[in-house]
């Protein structure tokens, strides 16, 4: 049975940035938030279909920051050293981020958005750009191989039908492969009231104790899991198809954490949402009172994230003028639902007094470049609460 337990209201698609003409008919759903008490996976109430959030004009560059940018070669190095793999396979691709850092002899990408996968096929990686389901992992087993490292990033939350998701990595996975996946994290979610994270994208947000009841359903079996700080708080993932490595303690650990912190009990998600009610209320206030004493504030970062709060919140342009943001793509145009006008950084923080950080979860980087800006002017947050960053 699935329990609702948040109702964020209705909500357009959060990548969906939107040239001034396109805004009269822009699509909305309405978005809540579920437990299933057998799995305790947390997801969506209703799902958007795929096709109107990943396609040709998707927005969201992985390569957008430093910090991602040196998470993933970081990343990519350890996992080649770690288990030597012969073939690589990698789901989600986004901009190669992660793929370019691997040998091209060795790797193939499934990436479902034309734009991206264009971009690393020009890069000399064979990129699918098809939905990741059970039928393509089958023709790439066949026409491929089994692979020994299968790796998604932030991807496997967003595919609504998980079990197949996993049966199709099992599918494709070599008996010595390794699977490592990294997802935002719900328990860090639930601790910082980051309840940004859930937008239409984000079928689901994951816990280990979720994991690991599906992956076992579909045959596979984590054997590790690391935190991570990036995304606000994620967890990366490790599965075999048998139990031939050694469970490390920390799965458990981690299970333990999950639970001892409530996320099986029904009550911690009731007592998030109304934390999540009490943000806003926070949020709009302090954001009403800035604007009543004239203060000029504006958005840092159009994230998918700062939509859910922005419509949530029912935050416009008459509280925020415009957001900076140096994805060229979403420059020019307006932010999905509340059509507050995108714009690139430059010359855009002069005169303001304070600027909402929808990419919170780069704070430092953001801080230490915008050393300038922070002379004279603040950031505001809502994580882990609404407070103002000088
Ligand atoms: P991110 O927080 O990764 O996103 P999402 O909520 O969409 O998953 O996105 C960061 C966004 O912020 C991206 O559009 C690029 C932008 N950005 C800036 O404008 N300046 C910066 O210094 C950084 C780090 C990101």
């Amino acid at each position: 049975m699935k329990v609702k337990f948040l109702d964020l209201g209705q909500q357009p698609i959060a990548n969906n940035f939107l040239l001034p003409e396109q805004v009269d008919d822009e699509f909305k759903y309405h978005l809540t938030v579920e437990i299933d008490d057998g799995t305790k996976l947390v997801s969506l109430g209703e799902f958007v279909a795929p096709e109107k959030m990943f396609n040709d004009t998707y927005a969201y560059h992985s390569s957008g920051s430093k910090t991602m940018q040196e998470h993933f070669k970081k990343t990519a190095i350890a996992l080649v050293n770690n288990f030597a793999p012969l073939k690589v396979l990698e789901i989600g691709s986004n901009d190669g981020v992660f793929i370019k850092n691997i040998n091209s002899d060795i790797a193939i990408a499934v990436e479902p958005c034309s734009n991206f996968a264009d971009l690393t096929n020009k890069m000399g990686y064979k990129t699918i750009s098809e939905f990741w389901t059970l039928d393509l992992a089958k023709e790439i087993r066949s026409k491929h191989g089994a692979q020994d490292l299968i790796y998604a990033a932030n991807c496997m939350c967003h595919i609504q039908n998980l079990s197949e998701a996993f049966a199709a990595v099992n599918e494709c996975l070599s008996d010595r492969g390794v699977f490592v996946f990294e997802d935002p994290s719900l328990s860090k979610m639930i601790e910082r009231c980051s309840y940004d994270q859930i937008y239409d994208e984000h079928a689901h947000i994951f816990s280990v104790t979720a994991l690991n009841k599906i992956l076992a359903s579909q045959g596979l079996y984590i054997f590790r899991v690391e935190k991570l700080n990036v995304h606000g708080g994620s967890n990366r993932i490790f599965a075999s198809k048998r139990l031939h490595k050694n469970i490390e303690a920390n799965v458990d650990d981690i299970m333990k954490e999950e639970f001892n912190m409530g996320l099986e009990d029904i009550r911690t998600y009731n007592n998030f949402a109304t934390r999540v009610e009490q943000s806003r209320v926070q949020l709009l206030g302090l954001l009403k009172e800035f604007k009543r004493k004239n203060f000029n504030i504006v958005g840092y970062g159009a994230t998918s994230k700062s939509t859910t709060v922005f419509n949530y919140c029912g935050i416009d342009s008459s509280l925020i003028g415009y957001i900076t943001d140096t994805t060229p793509t979403k420059q020019g145009k307006v932010s999905p639902g509340m059509h507050i006008p995108v714009v690139p950084r430059e010359g855009n923080l002069n005169s303001v007094d304070y600027a909402y950080l929808g990419a919170w979860n780069y704070e430092a980087e953001i801080a230490e470049k915008e050393s300038e800006f922070l002379r004279s002017g603040a950031f505001i947050t809502h994580v882990p609460y609404v407070r103002i960053i000088r």
